[in-house]
């Protein structure tokens, strides 16, 4: 077992020298927290992430329903299945969310975007302002759910994102236990409704999928409608939360973009490589697995880790570089193979409208004096707070 401590405070403020050193030193090897077998190149995590029959999903389970929880439609959703239960799931879902969803979105997206911009003045926190409302917003017109539900949402996603093997107190255990209860009983009011009267939305679509003469069952919805509450909101957040903070440390960047906003799909792949929100995913050995010339046993917990593999050498020339041209794609930001993002397209849509917002609003942001506190999470990674100056445009 090497020293490094993924959750520690100096790994969670900056973790690529540390990866760094993994790769360089130990590319599968276990590490805390849980002696859980990190696994850091890029070609290394490939294979893990393509290999599902060695390396399951299950591993989202055992992390997301210790026995305290009881169930937790997260834990059983799609991204914890194995083919072929699976690629069943994902064929249904595909259907009812593809471009047709994204372009009844786009409008809707910016005209949020841009009247939640008007917050942004001095000294206001980036990620309550917009980061967070925006990927919020969305979710709650994929959902069908009220918008007035939107405040809750954040303690939502962060009640069921903070499940550990153990609770950290009787209190929390039932404030979780509440929470799931609750966004169960909300979703399946949601899906009678739409069953009584079908919309167009993304919940009747989903009610109407149909592959092959099957239909998804109420359990299975509820489950991937909450899983997509989660999945959705805190990534998204985090992605707009790190792309602000690199362009206030790189003024020269968002000049550039301000001019030619062509770029910022570059950006944002770039991005994604570069400080990626998603570092890694758990996964579970399903029988003695040999990766690099290391024997890891069966039913350990195994943790590919992407933001790592996506500051690879082997694979990305100078991978400490933000480099606009070099066409990474994000790298293995949305993951690959099976479970690739479902909501990759959704995703960048938002960014960009939202980066195109704060360009055409302000030349400049600036931090504010104080250190940044990053979220204390294995599975996502972004700045909790982001207070900034906005020098707007000819100011
Ligand atoms: C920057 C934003 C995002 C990032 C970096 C991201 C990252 C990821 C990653 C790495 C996976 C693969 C998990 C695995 O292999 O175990 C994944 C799966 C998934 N994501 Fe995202 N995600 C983002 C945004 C979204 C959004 C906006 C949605 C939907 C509203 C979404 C829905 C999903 C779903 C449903 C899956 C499961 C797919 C499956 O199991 O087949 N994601 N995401």
């Amino acid at each position: 077992m090497t020293q490094i401590n993924l959750m520690s405070p100096e790994v969670l403020a900056n973790p690529y020298p540390y990866y760094a050193e993994l790769r360089r030193l130990s590319p599968v090897c276990q590490v805390e927290p849980h002696g859980m077998w990190a696994v850091s190149r890029y070609e290394d995590v490939l294979f893990v992430l393509k290999n599902p029959s060695l390396f399951s999903s299950s591993g989202f389970t055992v992390a997301w329903q210790p026995a305290w929880v009881g169930y937790n439609p997260m834990a059983n959703s799609m991204i914890t299945r194995d083919p072929p239960q699976h690629t069943r799931l994902r064929a249904l879902l595909l259907r009812a969310f593809g471009p047709a969803a994204l372009a009844r979105l786009e409008p809707r997206v910016r005209a949020t975007s841009e009247r939640l911009a008007s917050g942004l003045v001095d000294g206001a926190d980036f990620i309550q302002t917009l980061a967070l409302p925006v990927p919020a917003y969305v979710i709650s017109e994929i959902l069908g759910l009220d918008h007035q539900l939107l405040p809750y949402f954040k303690q939502w996603s962060d009640d069921i994102v903070a499940i550990t093997p153990s609770p950290a107190s009787p209190e929390a255990a039932e404030r979780i236990r509440g929470t799931i209860a609750k966004l169960t009983a909300y979703v399946g009011k949601v899906i009678e409704e739409r069953r009584r009267a079908p919309a167009d939305d993304t919940v009747s679509e989903l009610l109407r999928a149909e592959v092959e003469g099957q239909r998804l069952t109420d359990v299975e919805i509820k489950d991937f409608l909450i899983l997509l509450l989660i999945a959705g909101l805190e990534s998204t957040t985090n992605l707009l939360g790190n792309s602000l903070l690199f362009l206030a440390d790189h003024p020269e960047m968002m000049t550039r973009l301000r001019v030619e906003p062509s770029l910022i799909p570059s950006f944002i792949e770039e991005m994604l490589r570069y400080d990626g929100v998603a570092p890694g995913v758990p996964r579970i050995a399903a029988s003695d697995v040999t990766l690099a010339g290391v024997t890891i046993p069966q039913g350990s917990m195994v943790f590919p880790l992407m933001s790592s593999a996506n500051r690879d050498d082997r694979k990305f020339p100078d991978p400490d570089r933000f480099d606009l041209t070099r066409g990474s794609q994000g790298g293995l930001a949305f993951g690959q193979g099976a479970h690739f993002c479902l909501g990759a397209m959704l995703a960048r849509m938002e960014v960009r409208i939202v980066l195109e917002t704060v360009l055409a609003r302000f030349q400049r942001v600036e931090r504010m004096p104080g250190n940044i506190q990053y979220q204390c999470a294995l599975t996502t990674r972004g700045p909790v707070a982001l207070p900034l100056r906005y020098i707007p445009v000819g100011g």
